[in-house]
């Protein structure tokens, strides 16, 4: 467990999937905090050392033979706990209180009465919405604890314990549906919990810098630009710590958009002064891309032959104990719902490079959601621009080039794509959009410009809107935004005489094309 912070609250995820969320709210109160597994055990609690201990929900059944439990002695630490939802029946059942199997789950808003004399509640509205998704439900709160609120069908649908700064509350706070939710975690956190709430970027920066000078002594550090959020920021960050004992590779697979090589190197090594071994190539992943037209194919082509070239130009470097990844809190929660299959694979493929390196990994970032490392980046000096650029894949615009990628499919694609960019800067809906891009098909349609027949592509138009990726709706973007992209491209890009949009959402289709 890291350091990070001096005061640290500890989040055991009993499976919700608003565990995150909860971490969300703290730390958007400025109180750092880390979640755990419910069963790390006392020891690791300990040795964490946490101002306060937030028992999530989750979907189990208290009353289960396996339910998911903690120790009776994690309330006798003498830290204030707070059990939502399962982490309030969990609490009722082990202290005794009675938890009873619902007919049906209660889910949705309910109206709570609560005694605003309790810290808990203190300053809120003595009537307010909350919102209930739970299966068991509390008929009797446990022995030595007092109701601190109900609802029509919740009796007990807050407690607290009567000497011990022990909290349980049937509802979510952390949820928007929650109106006062904020307030709640946060008169949990300030007055029970009495930290400060002086969590800043800043001081993650300070703390970071010094830890990673620290681990790496006199080595030097490799590090992989892509010109991407996470590893930008990852990057910055570690040359603030050790300057020019890093040492970055980025390669330009001649995949990348218009300019996009051109930008990383003028940005990092230019700008920002840091060593950039920028490797050429395109010729390279072209000529193995050469016919190929299924698309896992070309991902397997594209990422192995980034490790080869990668790993090449690394060995080059004397010195190198350590490899910077710019690895993301959401890919290495130990949760009981998040370390899903695409965890592991991320943690598999980060493995494997500095495995094949026998380098040791510095993962400065891993801490830290994606819009936190985006405030980094922003504290860092990177180009706002830079910071807050939609995702792009791995294997770039060869998966959005249907059929077999060639050199001029590419300067085709490149050309539409920086126009759809361009355009949707200027109307200010690149902000709205998680990604907005071209996908060049290998259909032909015939058209009519001036007097002349044409015989050319259609570009497909994707925009769309998400949280995390994982499902998508298409961007309800206006007519004349449409307009603009789709005459400027037919326009000024030969080879295209035909924008479609795509008004597909995922699931049942995906981002990418391919
Ligand atoms: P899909 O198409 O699966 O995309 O809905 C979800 C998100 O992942 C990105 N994506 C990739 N990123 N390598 C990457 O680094 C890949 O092979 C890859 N395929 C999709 C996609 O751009 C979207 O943000």
């Amino acid at each position: 467990m890291n350091d990070v912070a001096h005061e640290k609250i500890l989040i055991l995820d009993f499976g919700s999937q608003y565990t995150q969320l909860i971490a969300r709210r703290v730390r958007e109160s400025k109180v750092y905090c880390e979640i755990h597994r419910f069963d790390i055990g006392l020891d690791k609690i300990r040795e964490f050392s946490p101002r306060g201990i937030i028992l999530s929900g989750g979907p189990s059944y208290v009353t289960d033979e396996n339910a998911p439990m903690v120790s009776k002695e994690v309330y006798d630490l003498g830290v204030p706990l707070l059990g939502i939802c399962y982490g309030m029946q969990l609490t009722t059942h082990l202290f005794g209180g009675e938890v009873c199997k619902a007919d049906h789950r209660e889910y949705g808003a309910a109206r709570l009465a609560c005694d605003t004399g309790a810290e808990l509640f203190f300053g809120l509205d003595e009537s307010q919405e909350v919102w209930m998704s739970h299966g068991d439900r509390i008929d009797r709160e446990p022995e030595g604890f007092a109701v601190i609120a109900h609802t029509a069908n919740a009796p007990v649908a807050a407690i607290k314990h009567l000497t011990k700064p022990v909290y349980g509350i049937q509802f979510h706070p952390e949820v928007a549906h929650t109106p006062q939710g904020t307030e709640m975690l946060e008169n949990f956190l300030f007055r029970i919990c009495k930290v400060a709430g002086d969590w800043t970027m800043r001081s993650f920066i300070q703390e970071k810098l010094e830890s990673i000078r620290e681990e790496v002594g006199n080595a030097n550090v490799v590090c992989g630009l892509s010109g991407g959020v996470d590893s930008s920021v990852t990057a910055k960050l570690v040359h603030e710590a050790v300057g020019d004992r890093l040492t970055c590779i980025f390669v330009d697979n001649g995949l990348l958009r218009q300019g996009e090589a051109e930008k990383v190197m003028s940005s990092y090594a230019d700008h920002f002064q840091m060593k950039v071994i920028k490797v050429d190539a395109a010729t390279h992943f072209l000529d193995k891309l050469k016919g190929i037209t299924d698309p896992q194919e070309k991902r397997k082509i594209i990422g192995p032959a980034f490790v080869d070239i990668f790993i090449e130009e690394a060995k080059k470097i004397p010195n190198v104990k350590f490899l910077a990844q710019g690895t993301l809190y959401p890919d290495v929660i130990e949760s009981v719902s998040f370390a899903g299959p695409s965890a592991v694979i991320k943690t598999h493929h980060n493995l494997e490079l500095g495995d094949l390196l026998n380098m040791d990994l510095i993962e400065p970032l891993r801490e830290l959601f994606k819009d936190e490392a985006r405030a980094l980046g922003e504290e860092l000096g990177i180009p706002h621009d830079m910071v807050w650029r939609h995702p792009f894949p791995g294997p770039g615009l060869a998966i959005r080039i249907l059929g077999d990628v060639t050199e001029r499919k590419l300067s085709v694609l490149r050309l539409a794509d920086a126009i759809i960019l361009e355009e949707f800067k200027k109307s200010d809906y690149y902000k709205e959009v998680w990604q907005a891009f071209g996908v060049l098909l290998p259909v032909k349609s015939v058209g009519v410009m001036g007097d002349e027949r044409t015989y050319e592509n259609v570009l497909a138009l994707r925009a769309v809107t998400s949280r995390d990726a994982m499902t998508a709706n298409f961007a309800p973007i206006p007519y004349e935004l449409l307009t603009t992209i789709s005459n400027r491209v037919i326009g000024e890009v030969r080879g295209i005489n035909r924008v479609v949009y795509d008004i597909t959402s995922k699931p049942p289709g995906t981002i990418e094309w391919e």
